[in-house]
């Protein structure tokens, strides 16, 4: 690999090259995830969760903030999304899974972005139907991950403009071309739909407040690539009276392949929800791990799981129980467990779990309707 291939680069776009995760804190200016926080979190939800304490969710913006108001009697809402471009992969699922059990905890609403214009936008290779296709089928993803109907708003951008567009005019009266170039590094050749976009995003962290009158704060859970959109978000959401949206920020779920990268165009770098499990087993079998060259090696020094897929599966969706991580780790370190023996261990846990998940998207069919942001009209109307 070369010094170029290493290279950072974290955009809501393109990430690549090795994650310095210390220096996007700096870099974006948000803060630290500290243990102070996570306790107030769960002193209030009652419970801890793994993804918390593994620090794969390491960064927030205003998270103290929001545990004030909540103190105070003033609940949050929270406002997560995603890019229909493709199938859903599982990197895409943990802010998604962290996001229902925030919903579940502190029993808040959810609005969940759908930004097909986003896509067909950014996607040169995309047509209008192929965006269309996926933000029905990635839909079934979103209803699939559990989220409560009744609390769950499912926006999709095309779609639902009708109740979006007031308040995106007004973000993007407030944001000039040389903010959006600074913080997202536009170039003359981009389409000026992908320069209008970002308006977009900002939307869902102002809806609520605009359909029901209700200033309350906002949290977003997502990866940290997203970050630069929550900064215009904050910039502008003062000037036109909300209160600047949270957010809480996880770690990027590295790719099956060695050099880490989850890539659409590299069918082998993930496991996609819709994977037959026959496939999505070939893909485990065939991951990067931290393994030596040969067999005797690796009884005699032991393997490294700090570089490798199989094990950072384990740590941030499958083994949630701290035990069974320590376990798996010791017996990687010191060798007494095989790189093959480690992914056939893995391997019919993804197949449950994609069973599972796929049987929740058939049924997620008979479903969208309960998901609707037609309810949200109702509610504009009174
Ligand atoms: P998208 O579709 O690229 O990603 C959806 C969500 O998944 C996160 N993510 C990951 N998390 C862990 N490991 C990975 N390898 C990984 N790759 C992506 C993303 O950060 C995101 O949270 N523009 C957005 C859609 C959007 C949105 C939002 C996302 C609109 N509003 C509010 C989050 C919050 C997008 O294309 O996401």
């Amino acid at each position: 690999m070369s010094d170029k291939d290493d290279e950072m680069v974290v955009t809501p776009w393109e990430v690549r090259g090795k994650i310095d995760y210390d220096r996007l804190i700096k870099e974006f200016g948000t803060q630290r995830l500290d243990d102070k926080l996570k306790k107030r979190i769960y002193k209030i939800a009652g419970e801890s969760h793994f993804m918390l304490e593994r620090d794969l969710f390491f960064s927030h913006r205003d998270m103290d903030w929001v545990l004030n108001e909540y103190e105070k009697g003033d609940k949050f809402f929270l406002y997560t999304g995603r890019g229909p471009s493709g199938q859903v992969h599982i990197g895409h699922l943990v802010p998604w899974m962290f996001t229902k059990w925030l919903q579940d905890r502190f029993g808040t609403r959810l609005y969940f972005q759908l930004t097909n214009d986003e896509k067909f936008f950014f996607e040169p290779d995309l047509s209008y139907d192929d965006v269309k296709g996926f933000t029905y089928d990635n839909a079934l993803d979103i209803i699939a991950t559990g989220f409560d109907p009744e609390k769950t708003y499912i926006l999709q951008d095309i779609e639902d403009i009708d109740l979006m567009y007031e308040i995106a005019v007004q973000v993007a009266k407030k944001v000039t071309f040389s903010t959006a170039r600074a913080v997202f590094g536009f170039e003359n050749s981009m389409n000026i739909g992908g320069i209008w976009y970002p308006a977009m995003q900002a939307v869902p962290a102002f809806l609520h407040q605009h359909l029901t009158g209700e200033k309350v704060p906002c949290v977003i859970p997502c990866a940290i690539d997203q970050d630069p959109h929550w900064r215009v978000t904050r910039d502008v959401a003062e000037k036109l009276g909300y209160y600047k949206p949270a957010s809480i920020q996880n770690r990027f779920v590295p790719g099956l392949q060695e050099g880490g990268k989850m890539s659409a165009s590299d069918p082998m770098s993930a496991v996609l929800t819709t994977d037959k499990p026959k496939l999505a087993k070939k893909k485990v079998m065939a991951a990067f791990t931290g393994g030596r060259d040969t067999a005797e090696e690796q009884r005699k020094l032991g393997a490294n799981p700090d570089i490798c897929s199989v094990f950072k599966y384990y740590t941030f969706i499958f083994m949630p129980d701290d035990k069974d991580l320590e376990n798996i780790e010791k017996k990687c370190r010191s060798g007494e467990i095989l790189c093959g023996e480690c992914k056939q261990i893995l391997a019919p846990m993804m197949v449950e779990f994609l069973e599972n998940h796929q049987a929740a998207r058939e049924e997620a069919k008979e479903r969208i309707h309960e998901f609707s942001a037609e309810r949200l009209r109702t509610e504009a109307r009174k």
